[in-house]
């Protein structure tokens, strides 16, 4: 099949001969430096046997639009993870992709534009009955003036941002005072609404989803383990410096394992909220969904991510490959089900 890779791209100008160069070299040095997520997804495909066209998107919509009505792809395998340096316009690709009639992998753009928003996840899954925490949002300039029915403590993140962007122990707050400075700290630095909610304790399950209508499976559930952490909820979340702070990570014993026991009549109810999320938030081919696991056994919707990282060796990759599909079978899963599918 002709495949057309489109990602989001530093690089101005470039053309897929230049962008398979890049690839050659950065495939090249794996050993150093992982190669971006776009020349991986696309060396899977080529392994897969696919024809691959790599399109990357710098600054405008319309060199991708030439280059596909060129091409003329099979399926167009999306990349993408931003537009203009901005993740919140990541949506903007597949409403092409869908405005130009190609099928396309991944999450629509609606299914992208509602999970972005922490808020209107949260209140379209509480329609459905899935347990979300207590929460309430500050646009740019608001803030509590007194306290409302939430309890302390609660964390205060970015309306829309991901891979922890904006969230550190300085995130969890105990009184109204803290609550009020921490939604500020959210609205100068992003620019953004802020997200107060109720602290839920417990253990951290991320589920990478995969397949469509009646027929999506749930991937080994990973764990992020705190084992040398302490006890405090500063201490027990998946800040920045705990995913991405090789050395923080190592000081307090955190680490993304396959997950540890989850007794039966909670793993019944992570299903049950899993399955319900991606059919409510409209997610589409895979998808990772975090909850959290409490002490009672109750589970908790955090976070929907569509169209999550795909790399080798992350966490979708490695629940995948737990399952039996190595890297590029993961991949052309991806691809199939996105044949597959009816629209
Ligand atoms: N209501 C909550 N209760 C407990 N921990 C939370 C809550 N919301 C977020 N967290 C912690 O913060 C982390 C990041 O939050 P999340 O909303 O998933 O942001 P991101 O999109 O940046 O991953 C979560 O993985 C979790 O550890
Ligand atoms: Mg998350």
């Amino acid at each position: 099949m002709r495949v057309a890779v489109v990602f989001d791209t530093p690089y101005e100008g470039w053309t897929p001969d230049q962008h398979a160069v890049q690839m050659a070299k950065d495939l090249a040095n794996w050993k150093k430096v992982e190669p971006d997520m776009e020349y991986q997804v696309a060396q899977a495909l080529q392994k897969n046997g696919h024809d691959v066209l790599l399109i990357g998107i710098h600054d405008d919509l319309r060199d991708m639009s030439a280059r596909l009505a060129d091409w003329k792809p099979d399926l167009v395998f999306n990349a993408t993870e931003a537009f203009l340096d901005n993740i919140a316009l990541d949506y903007l690709v597949p409403a092409l992709l869908e405005a130009e009639g190609y099928r396309y992998t991944g999450a629509p753009p609606l299914a992208l534009l509602v999970t972005r928003n922490k808020a209107m996840a949260k209140k379209v899954l509480a329609y459905h009955g899935v347990n979300v925490p207590a929460f309430k949002s500050y646009r740019v300039g608001e803030t509590p003036s007194e306290e409302g029915e939430m309890r302390f403590p609660m964390i205060v993140k970015p309306l829309g941002t991901d891979a922890s962007e904006g969230i550190a122990q300085a995130s969890i707050v105990h009184d109204l005072g803290g609550l009020r400075e921490r939604i500020t700290f959210v609205h100068e630095r992003f620019g953004q609404p802020a997200l107060a909610e109720e602290y839920i304790e417990g253990r951290e399950l991320y589920a990478t989803m995969i397949g469509n209508g009646d027929k999506v499976e749930i991937l080994p559930i990973v764990e992020m383990v705190f084992d040398a952490a302490g006890d405090r909820p500063e201490d027990r979340i998946a800040s920045k410096s705990a995913k991405w702070d090789m050395a923080y990570r190592k000081r307090r014993g955190i680490r993304n394992v396959f997950a540890r026991r989850i007794s039966k009549v909670a793993m019944e109810r992570f299903h049950t909220i899993c399955y319900a999320s991606y059919r409510a938030l409209w997610l589409r081919d895979y998808a990772r969904i975090d909850v959290r696991l409490a002490a009672d056994d109750s589970i908790w919707f955090i976070e929907a991510n569509a169209n999550p990282f795909l790399s080798y060796g992350h966490d979708s990759a490695e629940a995948a490959h737990k399952q039996g599909l190595n890297y590029n079978a993961f991949i052309q899963r991806i691809v199939d089900e996105a044949l597959k599918r009816d629209a």
